[in-house]
Order: structure tokens, then C-alpha cells, then sequence
């Protein structure tokens, strides 16, 4: 896919104007990974997994792959990205040549939905972190989607935000509780959750905030502004309300 589709497809699914899209890019700009987790929580997951290397894992909706090139790292598996926006592929790429990594990646500019369509590979491990609501009409249809391409044994990782007790619900995106999502995943295998609750929160939100300042400083007077401004200010909301876990979900064997 080339660029210019890529930013069209991301307009569309975050409904917005083409010409903000790399800009939202620029948001993450000091961040690795763009999800509130916890770094230990990122450095524990190849053990929970027991990466050993050679496996193949494969990282959809990867970002910068700020979750997956330490495995590569630490655990010498081989590591596939698919993401829709440019200046993470370009980052991905760059951050593991920086890391001599190189040659155990392949990070590809793609909808991960269709990518998921056309594989004809079957995967040890799949992290989607933060992306599944993204990538197809509902979860379950994703699900469904992705266990063909996943080995008999093999672990699926979803990281998602959760409905915090007694917080607020938004009818325009309405989370499920920690107990309703683990049980709706149990219907593909059985399930081992990494909860973060709400400590991740903090370091995701301030450098999004300090980038925000930036670009109403640098571009003051770009239409759009009030859309991206919008996205921030959310966040305080969404950690006030929102836990966020990772789900592994082992397929029955
Ligand atoms: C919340 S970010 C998470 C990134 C990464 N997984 C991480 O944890 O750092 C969601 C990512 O999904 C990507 N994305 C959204 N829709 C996509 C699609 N249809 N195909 C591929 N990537 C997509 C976005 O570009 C973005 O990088």
C-alpha cells in the first residue's frame, strides 16, 4: 500500500481530515509505545509468553513496535508489523536498524485486516495492543478472523482499555468490565489477563500533552487544530474511567 492510500484509510477510521493525519503522528512523537500500559508490564510479557527464539510472532496494529522489537532483542524471535501509518513503519524499521535488529523484522505498510485475509502463515504469538476496535466491525468478528491464522497452542495477546468500577460510561464507546472481557475472550481459549488498572495512565498522557502545546505553537492558525486539541483533552476522561490490561488468549491446543 502506499502512503497516501495509508493516510486515507487512517482519516477514515479515525474521522478526520487526511491532512491532520501526520500530524496525530506527531502527537506520539516521545512515546515508544502509544497504549497506557506499564513498562514492566512490556518487559514481562515475552516471559509470560515464553518467547524462545525462532518463534514467529506477529505484531498487528504495531505502531512503532514499541511492545514487540525488545522481543526481537531479548528473546531472538522473528517479528512481523503491520500498521496503516507511515511514520511508525518508517520508525519501526528505523529504531530496529538503530538496535542492529534488522534482520530478525519486516515491518509492512498495510491494513492489518486485509493483511490478516491474505496470510497464508500460522503465527506462535499475535499482539494486537490497542488496535482491535480498529481493524474490524467487532471484536468477535476479529477473533473469529484470526484464528486460522494462529498455530494450535498459540497465543493471542489483545490489549484493551476496560470499564473502570463505578466510573463513567461513554454511549458513543462503551467498555466492557475486566471480568466481561475475560469471559467473552474464554470463548477462544483459555485466558490469562496482565491488568495495569489505571497506572499507566500518567506517562501516556503527559507527553501527548506536552506535544499538543508544541504544534498549537508551531501551527496556530491550522484548521483541524480544535480536532486534535479534542483528542487530549479526552485523555484525562478516559483515565478517570478506563483500566487498561492485556488479554492472553491460549488456542485450544
Ligand atoms: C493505539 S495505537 C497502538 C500501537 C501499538 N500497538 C502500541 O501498543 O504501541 C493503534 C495503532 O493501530 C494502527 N491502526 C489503526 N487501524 C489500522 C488498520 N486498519 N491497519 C493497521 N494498523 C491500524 C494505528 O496506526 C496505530 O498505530
Amino acid at each position: 500500500m502506499n502512503e497516501r492510500e495509508a493516510y486515507a484509510r487512517l482519516a477514515k477510521i479515525a474521522g478526520m481530515d487526511e491532512g491532520l493525519v501526520p500530524l496525530l503522528a506527531e502527537l506520539f512523537i516521545d512515546q515508544t509505545v502509544i497504549n497506557p500500559c506499564r513498562d514492566t508490564t512490556i518487559r514481562q510479557l515475552g516471559k509470560v509468553l515464553g518467547l524462545k527464539p525462532g518463534l514467529r510472532v506477529l505484531d498487528l496494529g504495531c505502531g512503532k513496535a514499541g511492545v514487540t522489537l525488545p522481543m526481537v532483542h531479548v528473546y531472538k524471535v522473528r517479528l512481523v508489523g503491520v500498521d496503516l501509518m507511515p511514520e511508525f513503519i518508517r520508525e519501526a524499521w528505523a529504531r530496529a536498524e538503530h538496535t542492529g535488529l534488522y534482520e530478525g523484522c519486516e515491518f509492512i505498510l498495510d491494513d492489518a485486516r486485509e493483511f490478516v485475509a491474505r496470510t497464508r502463515s500460522q503465527w506462535d504469538v499475535i499482539i494486537i495492543n490497542g488496535a482491535l476496535p480498529y481493524l474490524w466491525p467487532t471484536m468477535e468478528e476479529g477473533m473469529n478472523a484470526l484464528q486460522p491464522i494462529l498455530k494450535p497452542g498459540g497465543k493471542l495477546v489483545i490489549g484493551l482499555p476496560y470499564a473502570w468500577p463505578g466510573g463513567e460510561q461513554d454511549p458513543e464507546e462503551p467498555q466492557m468490565s475486566l471480568d466481561e472481557t475475560t469471559a467473552f475472550f474464554g470463548k477462544w481459549g483459555s485466558v490469562e489477563i496482565m491488568d495495569d488498572g489505571r497506572d499507566g495512565w500518567e506517562a501516556y498522557i503527559a507527553p501527548q500533552k506536552q506535544s499538543m502545546a508544541r504544534l498549537k505553537d508551531a501551527y496556530p492558525d491550522l484548521p483541524g487544530m480544535m480536532a486534535l486539541q479534542g483528542l487530549t483533552d479526552r485523555l484525562d476522561w478516559e483515565k478517570a474511567n478506563w483500566g487498561f490490561a492485556l488479554w492472553i488468549v491460549t488456542k485450544n491446543q
